[in-house]
């Protein structure tokens, strides 16, 4: 898509992190916004700095795992701006525990919100996208949409669901000539608040206790490598690049990728699953 100028951009889950780094990315592009946020501080504060700055934006407190609340999403966007370019579904949550240990509610909360979110976005917004005649469809999935590790099995469901999505949405585009595009966001770690926010909307609340001591260690790493990780501001330059450069696959951190190459070789090679390590060393 070359032109943003006054095209109009749905953001879910753009209140907080990679997803308001994404607004802020098309707000100095020109574009008009939409937020779509669970949580209605964030939104009111992201939604105020935009505006501030003279993006026209309006902010809808949305749960994403919920169909209906999608297609108002979609009816007050049209009657907002009129039209709708471009959506990134990217509302996601995630919280470490053991399969065996997951609780089933746990399990339907994460894929409700990480993968039937973008699949209600998809399957609301892509006939408006097709009706404005120009535009692009996008979704946030993670690494754990390419490699499966541990602890994390719902989000890696989800993940791959995402990516898996949206490679038959861009498929399809293509195959029908359509002018819409297609891309999916696969970050590595990004500094934002997706700990905080997991544990306050899980369902009943707080962290799971399945899995003990584990689970804490496991959380508390993750916490400490995402406080290492890239600002989400870099992320929505990344994502608002490749949307206008037409790419696929948006990859925070390309050496990753050679964790799924090290995946494939062992598919390859023995049909074992890889125990190379999923992420590699930077070079000193
Ligand atoms: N932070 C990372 O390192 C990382 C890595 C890979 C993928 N991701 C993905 O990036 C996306 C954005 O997450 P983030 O890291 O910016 O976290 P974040 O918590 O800062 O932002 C996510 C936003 O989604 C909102 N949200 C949560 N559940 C929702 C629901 N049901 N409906 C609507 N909004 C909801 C939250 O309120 C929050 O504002 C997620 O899909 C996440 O899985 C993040």
């Amino acid at each position: 898509m070359q032109a943003f100028e006054s095209r109009v951009a749905v953001v879910t889950g753009g209140a907080s992190g990679i997803g308001l780094g994404m607004a802020r990315a098309f707000a100095r592009r020109g574009m008009n916004l939409v937020l779509a946020d669970l949580d209605r501080a964030a939104l009111d504060a992201a939604v105020d700095e935009l505006r501030a700055a003279g993006t026209p934006t309006i902010g809808r407190l949305t749960d994403v795992s919920k169909l209906e609340e999608i297609e108002a999403l979609a009816e007050l966007t049209i009657s907002e701006f009129g039209k709708v370019n471009v959506l990134c579904s990217n509302a996601g949550v995630g919280i470490p525990t053991s399969s065996r240990e997951m609780k089933l509610e746990d399990w339907k909360w994460i894929i409700d919100v990480d993968l039937w979110g973008p699949i209600y976005g998809l399957s609301v917004f892509l006939p408006h996208i097709e009706a404005a005649g120009e535009g692009h469809v996008n979704a946030t999935s993670s690494m754990a949409g390419l490699l499966a590790g541990q602890m994390m099995g719902a989000y890696n469901v989800a993940k791959h669901g995402v990516v898996a999505l949206m490679a038959t949405a861009e498929r399809e585009l293509r195959a029908r000539k359509s002018p819409i595009t297609a891309s999916v966001l696969c970050p590595g770690p990004i500094n934002t608040n997706i700990s905080r926010h997991s544990v306050e909307f899980r369902p009943g609340g707080g962290k799971p206790k399945g899995d003990g001591e584990r689970a804490g260690r496991t959380a508390a790493n993750i916490q400490a490598t995402l406080e290492q990780g890239m600002p989400p501001d870099e992320v929505g330059d990344l994502v608002a690049d490749a949307i206008r450069d037409d790419k696929f696959w948006i990859l925070t951190h390309p050496r990753w990728a050679k964790g799924v190459q090290n995946q494939v070789e062992a598919l390859r090679a023995d049909q074992t699953l890889t125990d190379v390590v999923m992420v590699p060393r930077k070079k000193s």
